[in-house]
């Protein structure tokens, strides 16, 4: 089989990707591993930057975005006994929009499927052949076990932290700057409406916790946990009351509801450059990944496909190569200014763990800089800047 563009992997930077290139006529196959069933239940971010919804939008994928999405104009920030709130509109002008990660999938997968993408569901052993040559496959076994090769001008490699893209890439070409923390996020999905109007992130002495939602009836909150625990040890009584403790405050209380879904998710953050190798080019979690406290891994994804499909578009309909051999390079100023503001949004608002000599040393640091972001304008500012992305607009 041939296309223009194979992608590997369906989740938003595939499925995204596929769109962006098929709005500039560009034929794409994506080969992804798990069935579609398992893609569309997935539940992951849930926070979408000001740009990132705009290009959803410019690309006709927002449609119950804007009629179900929840605007954000601010945040709250908690230590104990205090509650703050960031104006992001105040700060910066800008918002960020509440519409949960699984929704965009199920947006584009619709989407797709109705234009007659070419999709391989359930696949194994896939394998990018010969990316550094002007004649790139990807070979698989389809989920009939029957092998296929999909050969192509380009392949991108969207297939997440765990695929084959960045493997692919020799090791002696690659750097990986890594940092492993020593906390992870539980994270359930509730039947309750959400015990407050805009996004809670809390440093509490038991560590982080977040009340965010889905819609007015479903909330979504996480709670730091150590990073070998298991979602066996969490019964739904222990995280509620966990819950209850680190978010509360004075006149507030947090509303407990049926648990839809739980799960852990270590944190780290890893960017692996380049993001690219010949023909093969990689965006999102393929390349870089974020601990999830700044809601940037999903806005990256769609700022990386955004800024890769406008580059392929030029290089296939103009045959001009200038913003592919830029791609990587482009791409990875806004991958380290996002990793940044993860890693200190992230630094803030954890607590050391137990055995950190330095514990109390940090905590000091971390409430010092709590009380700089909510009561200096210029700090919040630039905390909001980064939170929105103003300042990083999606070329
Ligand atoms: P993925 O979503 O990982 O998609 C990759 C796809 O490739 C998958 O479908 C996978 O099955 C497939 N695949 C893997 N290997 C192969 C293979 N060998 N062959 C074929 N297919 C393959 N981001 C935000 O911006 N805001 C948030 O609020 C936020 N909150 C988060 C909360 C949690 C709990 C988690 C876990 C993440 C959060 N993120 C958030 C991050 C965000 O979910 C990811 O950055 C995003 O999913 C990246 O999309 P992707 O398409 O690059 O990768
Ligand atoms: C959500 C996830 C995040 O990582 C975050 O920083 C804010 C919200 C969410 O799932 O709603």
């Amino acid at each position: 089989m041939r296309t223009q563009v194979a992608i590997v992997g369906s989740g938003p930077s595939g499925l995204l990707l596929s769109q962006i290139l098929a709005k500039q006529g560009i034929e794409s196959v994506i080969v992804e591993n798990r069935s579609q069933e398992y893609v569309l239940a997935r539940i992951r971010a849930g926070v979408i930057e000001h740009g990132a919804v705009d290009v959803l939008t410019d690309f006709g994928v927002a449609d119950r975005l804007h009629r179900e999405g929840m605007r954000h104009d601010g945040v709250y920030l908690q230590w104990p006994g205090e509650r703050h709130r960031i104006d992001f509109v105040e700060s910066c002008g800008q918002s960020v929009w509440v519409y949960g990660q699984t929704e965009i999938t199920k947006d584009l997968i619709g989407i797709r499927e109705a234009a007659g993408q070419r999709f391989f569901w359930e696949v194994s052993g896939t394998a990018i052949l010969d990316a550094d040559t002007d004649h790139p496959r990807v070979a698989f076994l389809d989920a009939d076990g029957d092998a296929q090769v999909v050969e192509a001008d380009y392949v991108a490699g969207c297939d997440g932290f765990h695929g084959v893209g960045r493997q692919t890439i020799p090791e002696s070409v690659r750097t990986v700057r890594e940092r492993v923390y020593p906390y992870a996020w539980l994270g359930i999905l509730a039947q309750v409406a959400p015990s407050t109007d805009e996004l809670i992130y809390a440093l509490h002495p038991d560590g982080f916790a977040m009340h965010s939602m889905r819609s007015h009836e479903v909330s979504r909150l996480y709670l730091q946990v150590a990073p070998d625990d298991v979602i066996e040890n969490w019964s739904d009584d222990r995280i509620w009351e966990g819950l209850s403790t680190r978010l509360a405050i004075d006149g507030w209380s947090l509303q407990s509801g049926p648990t839809l879904e739980k799960s852990i998710t270590p944190m780290r953050s890893f960017v692996s450059a380049p993001m690219r190798w010949g023909r093969l080019f990689l965006a999102g979690d393929a390349s870089h990944i974020v601990p999830p406290t700044g809601a940037k891994g999903l806005n990256l994804a769609i700022a990386d496909v955004k800024r890769l499909g406008t580059a392929l578009a030029r290089a296939v309909n103009e045959g001009q190569q200038d913003l592919l051999d830029r791609y990587s390079d482009d791409a990875l100023e806004r991958v380290w200014q996002s990793t940044h503001f993860s890693w200190w949004m992230t630094s803030m608002l954890h607590m050391p763990p137990a055995s950190d000599p330095d514990r109390d040393f940090l905590l000091q640091m971390q409430l010092t800089q709590l009380h700089h972001v909510t009561s200096n304008a210029t700090a919040a500012r630039g905390l909001a800047e980064n939170y929105t992305g103003a300042f990083q607009p999606y070329s």
